[in-house]
């Protein structure tokens, strides 16, 4: 019998976080959400009354409704609160210490048989699970932003993790009309270890190539079908997020193409971390909206020139990784459609172009 997972703890609520518990409750989950200060419990509850009054605006939702979600989510910084709790996801900011001291924590509080697992977008969860005495019962569990909309989700298993726990946790996800894609753990997952690469690319091509963030866009949308252009991602996703990736992906790879991008570095010294700072690649009017308001260049520029440099080598290292193993095309195709919306996953992008083709813009 795959187990059950009645009530769920989540630890730190930033937009992530508060997505993951809005999730759990959204599918009649009791939560227990967790911050670290009372400014930062403030916060979380701002992110899940914003998200859900956007479905209630937007008719998705009724008032009612939203309420019996809030309702069934406590916001609490007392970490005794997790005593009941059938599995806990780690949502805190991507630094080894902090998640290995939150496990540590959690053993300290939760049942023996509860399952404990991280959210973390590249570190190793492997190593994450050493915070815990019992690292058998921790594994990742990978949400994608903005988590109420996009299914994927990656489940990470570590050479500890107990057999079944994967299928349990797997079994799970797909009950809470998710997709999982069951991975072991290596830099980046599928997903992110994919994106990435053909982000960073893209910031670089602005940096030598003479084309704006725009025509960027503009190509990699109107001109590959992708729901987002990589800048307008990169805002969406945070830039101090995307160069924390960039960084692991690049320890774990020596590729210079995980390198972080110049002007991403710039910008995220100079503290505009995108959409969540009001500044980022492009102006917005408030912090944590998505409306800009800088002038959208024309996104003119060689769109297929620009689809060809950006597009072909990120399809290419789809083949690479398929062919060491780590996942299947199927996979892959899943994880990139219902992680990151692309209309057509890598591999049946590759069926049209021709796999000739893909490989020869490598040469
Ligand atoms: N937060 C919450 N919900 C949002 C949202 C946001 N920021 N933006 C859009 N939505 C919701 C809308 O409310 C709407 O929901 P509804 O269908 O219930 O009404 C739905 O998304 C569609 O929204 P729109 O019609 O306004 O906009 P689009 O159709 O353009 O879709 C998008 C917006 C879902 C963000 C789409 O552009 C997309 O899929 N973009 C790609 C995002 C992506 O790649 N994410 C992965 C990033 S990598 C990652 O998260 C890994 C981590 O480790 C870094």
């Amino acid at each position: 019998m795959a187990r059950e997972f009645s009530t769920v703890g989540v630890v730190g609520l930033g937009t992530m976080g508060a997505g993951i518990a809005e999730v759990f409750a959204r599918n009649g989950i009791a939560v227990v959400g967790i911050e670290q200060s009372a400014d930062w419990l403030e916060r979380g509850r701002d992110h899940l009354r914003s998200s859900t009054e956007r479905a209630v605006s937007r008719g998705k939702l009724t008032a009612d409704a939203q309420q019996e979600i809030l309702g069934r989510i406590l916001l609490t910084t007392d970490t005794a609160a997790l005593a009941d709790a059938d599995l806990v996801v780690e949502a805190v900011p991507e630094r080894l210490e902090l998640k290995q001291q939150v496990f540590g924590a959690l053993d300290e509080v939760c049942r023996p048989d509860a399952v404990l697992a991280t959210n973390t977008s590249s570190l190793p969860v492997t190593r994450i699970a050493t915070g815990s005495r019992h690292p058998g019962r921790v594994l990742g569990v990978h949400f994608f932003n903005p988590a109420t909309v996009l299914k994927l989700v990656e489940v990470v298993s570590t050479d500890h993790t107990e057999p079944g726990l994967t299928e349990d946790i797997a079994a799970f996800v797909s009950r809470l009309g998710k997709v999982p894609v069951v991975v072991g753990d290596r830099a980046g997952f599928v997903a992110n270890a994919l994106l990435f690469g053909y982000l960073n690319q893209a910031v670089k091509l602005t940096e030598t190539g003479g084309v704006g963030y725009d025509d960027v866009d503009a190509a990699m949308t109107a001109g590959a079908g992708f729901p987002m252009g990589p800048f307008a991602l990169l805002d969406l996703i945070g830039l101090d997020t995307a160069q924390e990736i960039l960084l692991t992906m690049h320890a774990d790879t020596g590729d210079d193409r995980h390198d972080p991008a110049a002007s991403l570095r710039a910008l995220v010294e100079a503290g505009r971390l995108g959409r969540k700072t009001g500044q980022g690649f492009f102006t917005y009017d408030k912090p944590g909206s998505g409306r800009r308001t800088d002038q959208a260049g024309a996104g003119s520029g060689d769109r297929a020139a620009i689809v060809e440099t950006l597009l072909y080598p990120h399809l290419a290292d789809a083949l690479r990784m398929r062919d060491s193993g780590y996942a299947t095309a199927a996979d892959i195709d899943n994880a990139m459609r219902f992680g990151c919306g692309y209309p057509k996953g890598p591999f049946e992008l590759i069926e049209e172009i021709g796999v000739d083709r893909v490989l020869a813009s490598e040469r």
